[in-house]
This record gives structure tokens, C-alpha cells and sequence, in this order.
């Protein structure tokens, strides 16, 4: 029987690219999902861009554009980024959309229709120079525990105490500097505390529909039976906000986590709408199709409780399944912008990577668990080089060229049985007898525990239902290890040299090629496009997850063997790293940690070290007129300038005082730069110096002005 599958993604957020962390998720939903599909289930994947709230509607202000244009152009990246490694939805939409607005919208009055909404007053910080309630995150100032300054409205990078913003000392509007006020407004609020939603959750989340580290995460937030833990979910946003108004309450928005899981729905509408398929045979209450999401462990609160009740109170299904995973970290740290691991999806494949090897490498590392995973970028250059183009692609090459120059591109036409119960006892036969490598090459089978009918591509498949990747890869690469003992131990380049021996050589080389092929369909999964290509070598349809089993036809003619793939350079990597770093900033970060905890220390940095002025006299300062500023895209701190010193060609340099000035307010502006610093080369380009900026623990950047009157090229000394 064929399921009825619906599988999404989290929306990623329209104000950021792609990275290498938010892949672990999209790659490991689509190999599941076409898995699914190579199965001959009927699954669909839909994911779309989450554009509402604060951070995209401030930063479309920042760049000068609206909010809808932002969004567009962020959809475009991530598309792309998504196309780039062979991510594939059957829709990508925005939450920014008809349908998603109308389910919010019809869900919300569901929800009020059952006496789940409530309105209450509530005090808030307010931006008296932007006009607008601040959220958490935009609010800074002194933690009100360890004291370190500039911290975050929610909690304290230094110490991790979190407090409501209202607990900071001197707090200060991050958009705008100014100090927040404190105002009352009326908010919306899902009464998740009601008895109905409580129980509900209760049940639900213990029903099998969470992994069991989640299940228990949950009855921590939701408490016993009865004990009812749960408070109200505050779902409304005070205009100014970029999002979908709530019906009947002028000037008030959807909170972005209320329309944000809708977006699933919408996403999925349009496809329903293009493609003629029946909307509420997935979605109506008694729905017998299944529904999974794949979300990251630090969004399971909103999957696991707000998203469910919402559904169950709104008349419709719920998931059948929260797939959630953990976060990545490369070479056993989080990822970082000065360590140039804070990597891009587009960055990887400027570099010229191939995205399968990043495919296989997570897939290795993924095991249906929620625990974090790290991509150690040396094991990831030896265990692609390894397993992938060593072992298995190996095959292929090692037996290709003899059927093509000996045999004329033509498989054997029948095989020993010797060799044959050898393609059996791999791909077909439940053969439960223990025993080696050296048996099964000998026609015997290695042991599959429990003796799984189907044998080991039932056994795979498994493995892949369970979102267990790194174990069907580890018995795909044992099996790949025992096809190549078979290699070895026939020698067919010994053969190819020995009279009268051609009709061994041929069928070697067919019993290679046939399992080179039933590996390619356990592979396929996780490496989509070096599957069409075998399959196009070798001159066949498409594979589904059956043709493990089926051999190739007796005689059948593949095509000539071209290079499927090639090794890992190191050197590409290292490249990489350095393509992500983002220290040229000339301004310290005001944003990291490091300097929080400096800044607790010392009332003013302490001043370095003594200089002579011959070392002082290295340093070749200029003035400089700025001819040019503008925005570099996908660049969250940089700007790009184009400074005239008196030279024939102006310079390029990148400053990170994006957060500071807007570029056309620099244009005409004079300024100083370093102009003998070694030129960079950065992410965006070459940067042929330094533009020099004051900052210190208040808010701000100020580049410097020289008096009127310097000329551009003039030194400072
Ligand atoms: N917009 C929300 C999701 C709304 S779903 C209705 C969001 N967006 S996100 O862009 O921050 O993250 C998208 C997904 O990527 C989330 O599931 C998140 O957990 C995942 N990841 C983001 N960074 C990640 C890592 N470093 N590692 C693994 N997964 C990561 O959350
Ligand atoms: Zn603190």
C-alpha cells in the first residue's frame, strides 16, 4: 500500500542566508523524502521563507528598500542555495502570501469562536524616537545580576541569567540608541492555560508523536497531569510590523511564530492549487495521510505545543511526527564569523565543492537523534576521499573500462551461479547464517541481524525510514567493502592480461557493475545527481529503491565510463574558511562575547602597549575622500567603500560600519584610512586598506572627519 505523505522544513528566516547549519536540516529532510519517494509513496515536501516580524521589517529600512522587496530578493538567495544542493521541494513559498494570511486569519477566529483568546493590557518597553514597542532582542543594556553592559532585553551573554527587558539597568533602544519608555498597549493572547489545551498537549505529546528526549522535554514544560504549567501565549504586535493584521483589531499584527507554521499550509495550498491535489485530504481532523515535520531542537516549544493546540482548537490535524535534530558545530565549536565557520551554503559552492560530498558527510553523521552533530573539516575531507571516491566510485572506474574496450560496451550474457548467489546473497537473500567477507565472496552471505526478509535493502531501508542515515551508510559501505574484496581477490586486470580467460574477465566486470548499480540505489537518497549520472553511464531508467533487487539485463549495453567524481582538495577547504572570515572589520565587534566580558573589567579599554614614533611612523594614515559607499549583498556588517587618496586608481575598501551609516550619506564624505596595510582578500573581494572608526561600550561607530580643507592624499602624522 502506497502512503500519503506530507513533509515539511522549518521556513527559514527572510532576514539571513543559508548556512552550512541550517543544511543539516534541509538535507536531511530531503534525502527522507526522496527516499519516500523512490519507494513509490506519495510525498510531497513543501518549505517556504518565514519574511514576518521586527529584524526583516528593520533591516529593508536599513537598506533603504520595503519589506516586500527584502523578502523577494532573500527567497531568490535561498532558492538558490537550496537548488545548489539538490534540495528539492515540491513548493517553496513565502509566508508573505494570500494563503497563508487566510489560515491565519480563519484559524485565529476558530480559536476566539472556542474562547481561547484573550485581551490584556501590557507594559512594554517603547522607542519614543522610532515610534514603535521594542521587541526583547532590541533592547539593551546592564544585566541586572552580573552587570556586564550591553546586554540583550532577554538574557546575559556574560553570565546567562535571563530577566524580562524591563529588569535591565539603563536600557537603550538598539535600533535607535534612546531610552526606552515604558507604555502600556493591549495584546492578544492564546490562553494556552486553559484546561482544554493543557490536556490536549498533555496527551499529545506523549502519544508517540515526539522522539523520546523531546517527550521528555515536554513534561517539564507542560508539568503532571493536572498541574497545568502552561501559561498564555502572547500573539499580537503593535503596529509599526511588518506582517498580517488580526481581524476586528486595527493596528494590531501577528506575532511572526502565529503565521509562521501556517506558512506549512500555505506553502502546501499552492502546490494543492497547481497541481490538482486534494488540500484537505491532508489537513481536514480525521486525515489518514501523515504529516512530519523536520525542525531544529531550539524551535520544538513552538512545534511541540503552540502549533499542535493551535491545530487541534482550529479544526484541523495534527502532526503525525516532530522529527526534531541538533545544532551543528565545525571542528567541535559553534560556528564562528572570526573563525570563518560561520560557513555559507553560497560560499561552498563559489568554492567549486561538490554539494554531494556535504550530503554524504551529514548523512554519515545523522542518526534521528536530537544530538548535535560536528562537521570536523578534516574527517570531512578523508571520509569523502575514502569511503565515497575510493570505495565506491572506485568500482565503477576499476570495471568500466573493460566492458567498454573489450567487450563493446556489452555486459556478459549470463553469469556462473557462484556468481550470481554472490549478487543474490549482497542485494536479495534473508540469509541468516553467520559468516565473513570471504564466505559471501564465495557465494555464502554475511549475517544481517534478526534475518530481515528482503535481506539488506530491506534492512537499509530501515535504517532510512528512521532517519538513522549514518547506519544505512555504515552497511552501504560494508557491503561496498566486501564488492571490492571481490574485486581484489578476482584480479581482473590480472585477467584482462591472461589468455583465454576473457570470459571471466567479462563476468567479473558484470558482477562489479551490477553491484556498483544496487549500491547506487541505496545511495541515491543522499547523492540525487551522481545517481542520474551512473544511471545515465549505465544507460538505464531512473532508479527506484526496488531495482536493488533486479539485475541488470543478460547483454545489456551501458554507455562509455566518464570521471563520476573526484577527491576532496584540502586546500578548497582551507580556502573556504578563509573566504567566511570576517575579521577585517577595522571596529572591534561590539556584539561579541569576548568583548562584553572586557568590557565589565575596565571602565575604558586600557591603552596599549608604548611605541616609539618610528613605529607609530609605519603606519601611513591618509585622507581620504569616499567617491563611492554602498551595500554588499549577504554582507551583515560591511559596507563597501571606493576611496580617492590622490592615487590613479581609487581603492576599495570593505568597513564594517554598515550598522552605523547608511552608504548614501558617505557619498562626498572625506575620512581616514591606513593606506600601507597589506590588502585582503575577503568574502566579497580584495580590501586595499583600512578605514579607521571610534567605538567603545555606549552604542555606536563613528568614522572620523578630518578638518576643512585636507585634500585627499594628504598624510596624517
Ligand atoms: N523561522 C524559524 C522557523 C519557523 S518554522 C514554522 C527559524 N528559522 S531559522 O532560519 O533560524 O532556522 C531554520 C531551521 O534551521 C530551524 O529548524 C533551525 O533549528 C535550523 N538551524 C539553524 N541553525 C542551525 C544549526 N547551526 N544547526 C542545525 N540546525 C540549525 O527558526
Ligand atoms: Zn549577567
Amino acid at each position: 500500500m502506497t502512503r500519503k505523505i506530507l513533509v515539511t522544513s522549518a521556513l527559514p528566516y527572510a532576514n539571513g542566508s543559508i548556512h552550512l547549519g541550517h543544511l543539516v536540516e534541509y538535507i536531511q529532510t530531503d534525502i527522507w523524502v526522496r527516499f519516500q519517494k523512490m519507494l513509490g509513496n506519495t510525498c510531497y515536501y513543501v518549505c517556504a521563507d518565514d519574511t514576518h516580524g521586527t529584524p526583516v521589517m528593520l533591516r529593508a529600512e536599513k537598506e533603504g528598500i520595503t519589506p516586500e522587496q527584502l523578502i523577494d530578493r532573500v527567497w531568490h538567495e535561498h532558492k538558490a542555495d537550496f537548488e545548489g544542493f539538490h534540495v528539492e521541494f515540491d513548493h517553496y513559498g513565502s509566508t508573505n502570501s494570500a494563503e497563508t494570511k487566510e489560515f491565519s486569519q480563519a484559524i485565529y477566529r476558530k480559536l476566539k469562536a472556542a474562547g481561547l483568546i484573550e485581551v490584556r493590557s501590557v507594559e512594554q518597553f517603547y522607542d519614543p524616537i522610532k515610534n514603535m514597542f521594542l521587541p526583547d532582542r532590541f533592547i539593551k543594556g546592564e544585566c541586572p545580576k552580573c552587570h556586564a553592559k550591553d546586554q540583550y532585553g532577554d538574557n546575559c551573554e556574560v553570565c546567562g541569567t535571563t530577566y524580562a527587558p524591563t529588569e535591565l539597568i539603563n536600557p537603550y533602544s538598539a535600533v535607535s540608541g534612546a531610552q526606552p519608555e515604558r507604555r502600556n498597549s493591549d495584546h492578544y493572547f492564546f490562553k494556552l492555560s486553559a484546561d482544554t489545551c493543557q490536556q490536549f498537549l498533555c496527551e499529545w505529546t506523549r502519544s508517540g508523536t515526539l522522539q523520546p528526549e523531546a517527550a521528555n522535554k515536554m513534561q517539564e514544560w507542560l508539568g503532571a497531569a493536572g498541574e497545568n504549567k502552561l501559561t498564555d501565549w502572547d500573539i499580537s504586535r503593535d503596529a509599526p510590523y511588518f506582517g498580517f493584521e488580526i481581524p476586528d483589531a486595527p493596528g494590531k499584527y501577528f506575532y511572526v511564530w502565529l503565521d509562521a507554521p501556517v506558512g506549512y499550509m500555505g506553502s502546501f495550498k499552492k502546490l494543492c492549487d497547481a497541481k490538482g491535489i486534494s488540500f484537505d485530504d491532508y489537513w481536514k481532523q480525521s486525515s489518514d495521510t501523515e504529516l512530519y515535520h523536520f525542525i531544529g531542537k531550539d524551535i520544538l516549544y513552538f512545534h511541540a505545543l503552540f502549533w499542535p493546540a493551535m491545530l487541534q482548537h482550529a479544526g484541523f490535524r495534527t502532526p503525525t511526527k516532530l522529527f526534531a535534530h541538533g545544532f551543528l558545530t565545525v571542528n567541535g565549536e559553534k560556528m564562528s564569523k572570526s573563525r570563518g565557520t560561520f560557513i555559507t551554503a553560497d560560499s561552498y559552492i563559489k568554492q567549486g565543492l561538490n554539494p554531494e560530498y556535504l550530503r554524504y558527510y551529514y548523512a554519515a553523521k545523522l542518526n534521528g537523534t536530537m544530538e548535535d552533530l560536528d562537521l570536523s573539516l578534516e574527517d570531512f575531507v578523508a571520509k569523502v576521499n575514502s569511503d565515497l571516491v575510493g570505495k565506491y566510485i572506485n568500482l565503477a572506474s576499476r570495471a568500466a573500462g573493460f566492458i567498454s574496450k573489450r567487450f563493446d560496451g556489452k555486459l556478459a550474457v549470463s553469469l556462473s551461479s557462484e556468481r550470481t548467489r554472490f549478487l543474490e546473497n549482497l542485494f536479495i537473500k534473508t540469509v541468516n547464517i553467520s559468516g565473513d567477507v570471504d564466505n559471501c565472496i564465495r557465494g555464502q552471505s554475511p549475517e544481517i541481524p534478526g534475518g530481515i526478509e528482503g535481506g539488506r535493502t530491506t534492512y537499509i531501508a530501515q535504517f532510512y525510514e528512521q532517519r538513522n542515515y549514518g547506519g544505512a551508510l555504515r552497511e552501504i559501505m560494508y557491503l561496498t567493502d566486501i564488492v571490492n574484496k571481490f574485486v581484489d581477490s578476482n584480479k581482473p586486470w590480472e585477467l584482462a592480461k591472461q589468455d583465454g580467460r576473457d570470459v571471466e574477465l567479462h563476468e567479473v566486470c558484470t558482477v562489479i557493475l551490477n553491484a556498483f548499480k544496487s549500491l547506487t540505489v541505496y545511495l541515491k537518497p543522499v547523492l540525487p545527481k551522481l545517481a542520474e549520472d551512473v544511471e545515465a553511464f549505465l544507460n538505464i531508467a531512473p532508479l527506484k529503491w526496488g531495482d536493488a533487487q533486479i539485475f541488470l539485463p543478460d547483454a545489456h549495453a551501458i554507455n562509455e565510463y566518464k570521471h563520476l567524481m573526484t577527491r576532496v582538495d584540502s586546500k578548497q577547504i582551507n580556502a573556504m574558511v578563509e573566504a567566511n572570515k570576517e575579521t577585517l572589520a577595522p571596529v572591534a565587534d561590539t556584539h561579541s562575547p569576548v568583548r562584553h566580558a572586557e568590557a565589565q573589567q575596565h571602565a575604558i579599554a586600557p591603552i596599549a602597549e608604548t611605541i616609539s614614533i618610528d613605529e607609530f611612523s609605519k603606519v601611513d594614515l591618509r585622507v581620504a575622500r569616499i567617491v563611492n559607499a554602498e551595500q554588499v549583498e549577504g554582507a551583515e556588517k560591511l559596507l563597501k567603500l571606493t576611496l580617492d587618496i590622490g592615487e590613479t586608481q581609487p581603492r576599495t575598501v570593505f568597513a564594517g560600519i554598515k550598522s552605523a551609516y547608511d552608504p548614501e550619506k558617505l557619498k562626498g564624505r572625506m575620512t581616514v584610512m591606513v593606506a600601507n596595510l597589506a590588502p585582503r582578500k575577503m568574502k566579497f573581494g580584495l580590501s586595499e586598506g583600512m578605514v579607521l572608526a571610534a567605538s567603545g561600550d555606549a552604542p555606536g561607530l563613528f568614522i572620523l572627519s578630518p578638518d576643512d580643507g585636507a585634500q585627499p592624499g594628504m598624510r596624517i602624522k
